[in-house]
């Protein structure tokens, strides 16, 4: 393992290369940014390398330290990097809100450097201990159970699901369940050529309080890839068989005997949706760069915060259905008052082949810059795997 890399967020150029020298004396890497601003337009560049720990200024010009750190705690990839707030603000209420913000320590200048040294080791030795313990229990950690979501029909959920399931199954070597609750019109079988032979109205019919592991898993369907289709019914009048109950009894069977559940959802908040996304580790929250894509998504932000879902729940992710003349990423960050997780390019035709010939992308063209965006996506949304970058084009 290399030295650990340190990111140092301070506006006074003394301040942050006093702590730079000092820290790479000690064998650590340092990064400095001299603003909040610039710290996470790095983390941001297609190219980020993110750090082990972050040091942050709490007063600075522009964005405070208290709203970098909350950024830093809804952006997937640095969402449990541990956070060190080192600051002239003393007081037990600027403390109070250095942990609100999601602060792992809270320090005052002048602090002593060995102290900090200290605290950093201790808080990067926790960090490693909670990684080992994850990846030890392995399977026998309940699944993450992961929902794309949109209110808004045709932009791309499907198409998402689909290839993040595959894209997890791939990372995790492991068979990965994907449920399609679009009960009218579910086609992730259909995704993956595949015929099932069952389906969610077999389970219904049994009923939730009779079904078992092996029936759920005899309902399957599974893909070359490990993805188990749990597939929506053949015809939309069986939809009432699924209650929300069922959805959440297999979900509770499934959850201990895998890594990952993924789950296809329809564009409206019926019981069995909302019973899926409460169980739900993540929400991918799909959006297209329209006005209308962003009034629903802001209403379906608003449904969230109501159910109270922690905010890091929540991940957006912006897609290119159509070519051009979509909104900019910062108007849509901005009216989201998040930032975007991922944005899905605009694939002129490998979309539509891939559902045509039943091959998803990440499988049949995993060089085009939609199905990398994906990969990328799965690998955050893992959480197992250390990302490597926040998957972000600007348009
Ligand atoms: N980034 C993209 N570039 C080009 N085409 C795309 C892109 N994303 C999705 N599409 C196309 O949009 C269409 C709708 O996709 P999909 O069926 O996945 O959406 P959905 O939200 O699940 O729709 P529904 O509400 O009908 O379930 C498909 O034809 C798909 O190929
Ligand atoms: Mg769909």
């Amino acid at each position: 393992m290399g030295k650990p890399r340190i990111l140092v967020v301070d506006d006074s150029k003394f301040s942050a290369k006093m702590i730079e020298s000092r820290l790479m004396a000690s064998g650590f890497q340092v990064d400095v940014a001299f603003s909040a601003e610039e710290a996470m337009a790095k983390l941001s560049a297609p190219d980020a390398v993110f750090p082990d720990l972050v040091i942050s200024d709490v007063v600075m010009p522009g964005l405070d330290g208290y709203q970098f750190c909350r950024w830093l705690r809804q952006n997937p990839a640095t969402i449990h990097t541990p956070v060190i707030m080192l600051t002239s603000r003393g007081g037990v209420s600027a403390k109070v809100d250095g942990f609100q913000a999601g602060a792992d320590d809270y320090l005052v200048k002048p602090v002593d450097p060995t102290e900090l040294e200290m605290r950093i080791k201790v808080l990067l030795a926790r960090m490693k201990a909670v990684q080992s313990a994850a990846e030890q229990t392995g399977v026998a950690s309940p699944a993450k159970v992961i929902s794309v979501f949109s209110l808004r029909g045709g932009v791309g959920v499907t198409s998402v699901a689909v290839n993040l399931a595959v894209a997890l199954a791939q990372l995790a070597q492991d068979d990965v369940p994907l449920l399609d609750l679009a009960l009218e019109s579910g086609h992730c079988a259909l995704m993956l050529d595949l015929r099932p032979k069952h389906s969610l109205a077999d389970l219904g019919d049994r009923g939730a309080d009779v079904i078992d592991d092996a029936l759920v898993e005899g309902a399957f369907v599974r893909h070359d890839s490990g993805v188990c289709v749990l597939p929506a019914p053949p015809a939309p009048e069986l939809a009432d068989k699924i209650t929300p109950t069922l959805v959440d009894t297999i979900l509770d069977m499934l959850r201990p005997k895998y890594r990952y559940i993924v789950v296809d959802t329809p564009s409206r908040f019926d019981e069995v949706t909302l019973t899926a996304l409460d169980q739900s580790d993540v929400i991918v929250l799909l959006l297209t760069p329209e006005i209308a894509g962003l009034k629903v998504t802001t209403a379906a932000l608003d449904v969230f915060q109501a159910l109270e879902y922690p905010p890091q729940k929540t991940v957006a992710v912006l897609n290119w259905p159509f070519a051009q003349g979509g909104l900019p990423q910062k108007n849509i960050e901005a009216a989201l008052h998040m930032p975007l997780t991922a944005v899905i390019p605009h694939e002129r035709v490998a979309f539509v082949e891939a559902i045509n010939r039943g091959v998803p992308l990440v499988i049949g063209q995993p060089q085009t810059p939609a199905a990398q965006v994906l990969q990328q996506l799965a690998q955050q949304l893992s959480g197992r795997l250390s990302p490597k970058r926040v998957a972000k084009s600007v348009r």
